[in-house]
């Protein structure tokens, strides 16, 4: 569907919901009305699905949920809402205990960490962004959702939009990396893709949940959970913006984060959870704190006690209460006491009550409750394929000096690494449903696509993190008979993730002696990457013959790495993340400032200019780099100088040719630098990319249409602004190549 195709139904999309909600308005009010405090703090109440739980370590007190308990809870009203249960049959048991055997009937709403697939597992939201193509990620949430609401989920928590600029911390894996502008382009796509065209009642729609409100991947260091400071312009132009594009998306719930910002936890933050989301962008959702983050104001030093605790997120704009049981608990003596207005229970309960409306609950309480539909939609051939498609379009090739891709026959292939055989970390992190029957590992995608598989010799070499007795020499022997190597490092699925942070960023030692050992033979060395985070790389792995970025691609990873090194398709990613020369220096970002000091990065060593001593100023591989199995060139940009008119349009283009022997697809990124401003602008900012596909030996005519609109930045008193002047147009193949056009924006 085409962007205004999409645009148009998500209007009908979201009038829909509206008509739907407005019909139960009167229903609502009434409920509102008849409910026992203890029953509206009940729907304010979240706690872990006991019943369907299945242990995967993805949150500290996983495991704990008594379903008696629980099941005793729900008949009080005191639970209005489940999560990470799925499955239809046991959902229709569940839920008929709210609808039947409690005093209102409210149905539960079922939630879920549905990130990047449910039982077909897709590539993890950083590989996808690699593809720098919001269809896919419409496709691919799309496709989750389908087995999400098949499976009796209503609402997911993804996507994560918060923007990482830091890859020691470990949640970059789950988002759209550093980029501001294709993080906004990639949470639109994946709400829209989760809560699909029909408006949120549809039997395929999962209410999209954006998180961590706000800032959370600002953590001080790449610790997880830490602190964040920042000036409220870099609050409004960098964190704020990809939760905007979601909410215009259509999105009608958000997840609070852990992070204190400002001296002000997230979780009890006013201005971000009332004054930005609610007076400023007029949201109508309903907010939800992450696990126990409201009750971790005590231990913020932000609240006295629990209740103290539950005083403060609800003040502040939390509607609900994801475990702590804090709302439940203390929520009617607050409101009892006075220091809690009963009009702010019932607007967080109405909010919570309209949601679940607007998801056709209050019609149909066992929507997605159906065992049939259940086995047809989850882990459908179509969503294997897509897998597979997204795993393909996710890898990043960063060199190829003439070795891939490898021949499918008459070629020995050792296939050496932690990596080569292992299907625990193809998946990657957030996982908790996927079908571990499904999980194809390199070798048995190597296998499928060789002519000849006799050729493939596999040796493990080294454990993730850990040297493996006689390793090396088994690894080296079967290197040794092989015309090519192909070596799979990096980091496995539970090295990123949620509280997964480190301080070197980089492939683990015992894999870098592995590799110093394999190059040491002097055969032709690919290296696999696989990783959740940008790398540094060093020695052996940096100085390969080939290097592809493969991540975590989900269930179908052996297949779509095979295509790709076997030639079936070019790789076509590019990176949304830069991969430094060294991991201190991080935090790094392409749209840096430029400093009054800016370095000379030609220059190996330069005093009194804004660089470290051992490495220059720029990413080893920046942001929006991938090559492809053809040869690339880029002409200059025309016109060489242009002007805009303040409201007008102007184009800009640029000739792209393959000069390679290949068809191959190539991403044309737009750049702007705002030469001269009244605040300090980054050295390049992403505004516009087209995708070409160039058969071998063709050009084209690139072009890009700029606005005004596109040249906004967020002024001193934090709302988008635009001043007349010079800027930097490039049209390039990433963010550290190209030559600008000059453009000069006229006053109006
Ligand atoms: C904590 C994580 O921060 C959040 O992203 C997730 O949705 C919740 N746990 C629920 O599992």
């Amino acid at each position: 569907m085409g962007a205004a195709a999409v645009g148009a139904s998500m209007l009908m999309s979201a009038s829909q919901t509206r008509a739907r909600v407005a019909s139960h308005a009167e229903r609502i009010e009434a409920l509102i009305a008849r409910m026992t405090i203890i029953e509206k703090a009940g729907q304010l109440n979240l706690v872990g699905d006991p019943f369907r739980f299945r242990p995967q370590n993805v949150n500290p007190l996983d495991g704990q949920g008594d379903p008696a308990r629980v099941t005793a809870l729900i008949r009080e009203g005191k639970v209005g809402n489940l999560f990470n249960g799925i499955g239809a049959e046991a959902g229709r048991r569940i839920q008929r205990i709210a609808v039947e055997e409690t005093r209102l009937g409210i149905p539960l709403l079922f939630a879920a960490d549905i990130i990047h697939g449910l039982k077909t597992v897709f590539p993890v939201p950083l590989a996808e962004a690699a593809a720098f193509d919001p269809d896919l990620a419409y496709r691919t949430a799309r496709a989750a959702a389908l087995e999400g609401a098949a499976s009796g989920v209503h609402q997911t928590y993804a996507p994560m939009v918060d923007v990482a600029r830091d890859q020691r911390w470990g949640r970059v894996v789950e988002g759209a990396g550093e980029d501001v502008w294709l993080n906004e382009v990639l949470a639109a796509a994946r709400t829209r893709g989760f809560q699909g065209e029909r408006g949120l009642a549809d039997r395929d729609a999962l209410l999209a949940t954006p998180k961590h409100f706000a800032a959370y991947s600002a953590a001080e260091g790449g610790m997880e959970y830490n602190s964040t400071d920042m000036s409220d312009v870099t609050l409004r132009s960098v964190y704020l913006p990809p939760f905007q594009a979601a909410f215009e998306a259509g999105a009608l719930s958000v997840m609070s984060g852990f992070n204190d910002l400002n001296g002000v936890p997230a979780s009890g933050n006013r201005y971000l959870l009332t004054q930005i989301l609610r007076e400023e962008w007029g949201f109508e959702g309903f907010v939800v704190s992450d696990y126990t983050s409201e009750q971790e104001l005590i231990a913020h030093g932000f609240a006295e006690d629990a209740r103290d605790a539950a005083r403060i997120a609800l003040m502040a704009g939390i509607d609900m209460s994801m475990v702590s049981g804090i709302f439940l608990e203390h929520i009617p003596d607050l409101v009892e006491k006075g220091d809690v207005p009963m009009a702010r229970v019932d607007e967080a309960v109405r909010r919570v009550l309209t949601t679940k409306a607007a998801l056709g609950l209050f019609d149909d309480p066992y929507r997605g409750c159906d065992p049939e539909r259940e086995r047809i939609v989850v882990g459908s051939q179509a969503h294997r394929d897509l897998a597979r498609e997204a795993g393909v379009k996710s890898i990043v090739l960063l060199k190829n000096e003439g070795v891939l891709p490898l021949k499918a026959s008459g070629q020995r292939i050792a296939l050496i690494g932690p990596f080569a055989d292992d299907v625990e970390n193809v998946f990657g992190p957030w996982t908790i449903w996927g079908d571990e029957s499904r999980r194809i590992s390199l070798e048995a995608g190597f296998r499928a696509a060789m002519a000849d598989a006799s050729l493939l010799t596999v040796a493990k070499g080294s454990d993730v993190e850990a040297p493996l007795d006689g390793g090396i020499e088994a690894a080296v022997a079967a290197a040794r008979t092989a015309d090519v190597v192909v070596l799979a490092l990096g980091e496995s699925a539970r090295m990123s993730g949620e509280a997964q942070s480190r301080t070197e960023i980089d492939v683990p030692p015992p894999q870098r002696a592995l590799a110093e050992a394999i190059a040491a033979l002097g055969k032709p060395v690919v290296v696999l990457l696989r990783n959740g985070r940008a790398l540094e790389l060093s020695g052996a792995v940096k100085d390969a013959d080939a290097i592809l970025v493969t991540w975590f691609l989900g269930g179908e990873m052996g297949h779509a790495v095979a295509d790709v090194v076997f030639g079936q398709a070019s790789p076509s990613g590019r990176l949304p993340v830069s991969f430094p020369h060294r991991s201190g220096q991080q935090p790094y970002s392409y749209d840096h400032k430029t400093t009054g000091r800016p370095a000379d990065n030609s220059l190996a060593s330069q005093e009194y200019v804004a660089r470290y001593r051992e490495t220059v100023n720029t990413a080893l591989y920046p942001f929006g780099h991938g090559l492809t199995y053809g040869d690339i060139r880029y002409g200059a940009v025309t016109p060489a100088q242009a002007t805009l008119a303040w409201n007008g349009e102007v184009e800009l283009s640029v000739e792209v040719t393959n000069a390679g022997a290949r068809p191959v697809e190539e991403t044309v990124q737009l750049y702007i630098r705002d030469r001269v401003a009244s605040l300090t602008q980054p050295g390049r900012r992403l505004r516009d990319i087209r995708k070409v596909t160039l058969e071998a030996g063709e050009t084209q005519t690139v072009r890009f249409t700029l606005r005004r609109s596109q040249l906004e930045f967020i002024g001193a008193e934090g709302r988008p602004t635009v001043e007349p002047g010079l800027f930097d147009v490039w049209l390039s193949a990433s963010a550290q190549t190209g030559e600008p056009a000059t453009l000069r924006l006229t006053p109006a």
